[in-house]
């Protein structure tokens, strides 16, 4: 049976405007937007009516950078698609694209098989996947234009971590002259890992084994040097590059440089990077360890770049690459070597927040929330209309949002299955009260009232910037 929801006088933010309007939602579609007070707008009747007064009627988040359940040194990032993609509700995300691992020696089509029964029935809100490319060869090129044609239109590729997921400069051109012909978007893990490696190698020797130590040998000179090469062997497969988690000032210089120049070369940044450093990395008594990611945090000056660019469009998403790993047992495990601590911090339901906090501190528009956390990630990876905007035919995947309540993030009252929050203590003024999925209830008045396998696998189309 078709339900009719009505959202009423609530201000809709869009990356394009904002305007004091109703929306009606149809069978899980946006039917039609009408400003306030007008006579279409008053005829309109519901099965149900949500208040809106005094609120933000945005678009659901789209987190294009998730890890759910990721294997990585040993262990499992410990959030399942279900509790996940729960705690992405809770947050005001509505689509993730998470990505599907190809294991070394194996065919992408296995990987991929593997992510889909994985979160299969186990979604709150829908997802897509990204594929992480660990194996280039002539086989798996083949595959990635199979997997384009299936709705897979992004591939991840590493110049970090040899002898996991790391990939050379050959295979990286090849998978690059790959997708330039099939229409697929390289993402990029940009730093150096065989230097880094060295580096590690010799702290190591030198009994530099604390988490702090993970900051110093990651140098932003081989993010810089990756992203730099990344660009230039893009240039010469003639293919578009997305570089992923980018943390540095000099990194964000060299995309800004890039798009100087009119080339296809996007970047993403992650709130850790906007809201945390080093200073996080050398908490004492192994706190640090939370903290550990790649790339790694950076000091505290790199912020005003990161802001810049998102401010200038040098960067143009903001994702978590949210890659929970609980500190009991988990992060622990590099107790006495920082090279063994799993990699990745939580955030999925941290993100919308933390950039409306980010609007009332001044760095970005609320036009620009929306555009760098829905509009931009859902046209970059192929999901617009459809998500990222409020406008008729599009998915009814809509948050009500509080610009004025406070809230105090914790590990005590997130949703998120870890034991930490990488923001713990931090005040911000915003919070999700009510989201919609393809027009159902999965947040209520801040009651969860969705349910697992009502997300939806949404296939992709290719990148929406490119001609
Ligand atoms: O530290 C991180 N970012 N962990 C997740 C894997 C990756 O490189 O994105
Ligand atoms: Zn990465
Ligand atoms: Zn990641």
């Amino acid at each position: 049976m078709s339900t009719r929801t009505l959202i009423r006088g609530g201000l809709v933010i869009t990356a394009a405007e904002e305007l004091h309007a109703d929306v009606l939602i149809e069978d899980g579609r946006i039917a039609a937007l009408a400003a306030r007070g007008t006579q279409a707008a008053e005829a309109w009747s519901a099965d149900r009516v949500i208040d809106a007064s005094d609120k933000y009627v945005i678009p659901g988040g789209v987190d294009a950078h998730t890890h759910m359940e990721l294997p990585f040194g040993g262990t499992f990032a410990s959030d399942s698609f279900e509790s996940g993609t729960r705690a992405a509700a809770w947050g005001g995300t509505t689509t993730i694209v998470d990505f599907a691992v190809q294991t070394v020696g194996r065919s992408l089509r296995e990987g991929l098989d593997a992510w889909y029964a994985k979160a299969d029935g186990k979604c709150a809100v829908d997802y897509a996947f990204h594929m992480i490319l660990s194996d280039v060869n002539e086989r798996t090129l083949k595959e990635m234009d199979l997997l384009v044609e299936e709705g897979i239109t992004s591939f991840k590729l590493f110049m970090a971590y040899p002898g996991v997921f790391y990939s050379d400069d050959g295979q990286i051109l090849r998978a690059m002259q790959r997708s330039a012909a099939n229409g697929g978007l390289i993402m990029m893990h940009a730093e150096n890992g065989i230097a880094i490696d060295v580096l590690v190698e010799q702290a190591l020797q030198r009994g530099e084994t604390d988490p702090r130590y993970h900051g110093e040998v990651r140098k932003v000179l081989l993010e810089a040097e990756a992203t730099h090469r990344a660009i230039q062997l893009a240039r010469v497969a003639g293919a578009p590059l997305y570089v992923v988690h980018v943390s540095a000032e000099e990194a964000v210089a060299e995309l800004a440089a890039a798009r100087d120049k009119g080339l296809d070369v996007f970047g993403e940044t992650c709130p850790q990077y906007l809201f945390l450093s080093t200073d996080n990395l050398a908490e004492p008594d192994f706190e640090g360890a939370k903290y550990v990611c790649s790339t790694p945090l950076r000091p505290r000056e790199h912020q005003a770049a990161l802001w810049r660019g998102l401010r200038t469009n040098d960067l143009q998403v903001v994702s978590t690459d949210h890659c929970p790993f609980c500190f009991t047992g988990q992060k622990e495990l590099g107790r006495g070597d920082f090279s063994k601590i799993p990699n990745g911090l939580p955030g999925v339901e941290n993100r919308m927040d933390l950039l409306h906090q980010a609007v009332l501190d001044g760095h970005i528009t609320r036009r620009r929330w929306i555009e760098i956390a829905c509009a931009t990630p859902a046209r970059m990876f192929g999901l617009y209309p459809k998500k990222g905007t409020i406008a008729p035919g599009a998915d009814a995947d809509v948050v009500v949002y509080d610009p004025a309540a406070t809230q105090v993030i914790s590990a005590d009252t997130h949703h998120m299955n870890v034991d930490y929050s990488a923001y713990e203590g931090k005040q911000v003024t915003g919070r999700v009260e009510t989201v919609l999925s393809r027009g159902e209830l999965v947040i209520d008045q801040r009651e969860f009232t969705g349910r697992a396998g009502h997300g939806l696998y949404t296939p992709r189309a290719t990148c929406q910037y490119l001609g």
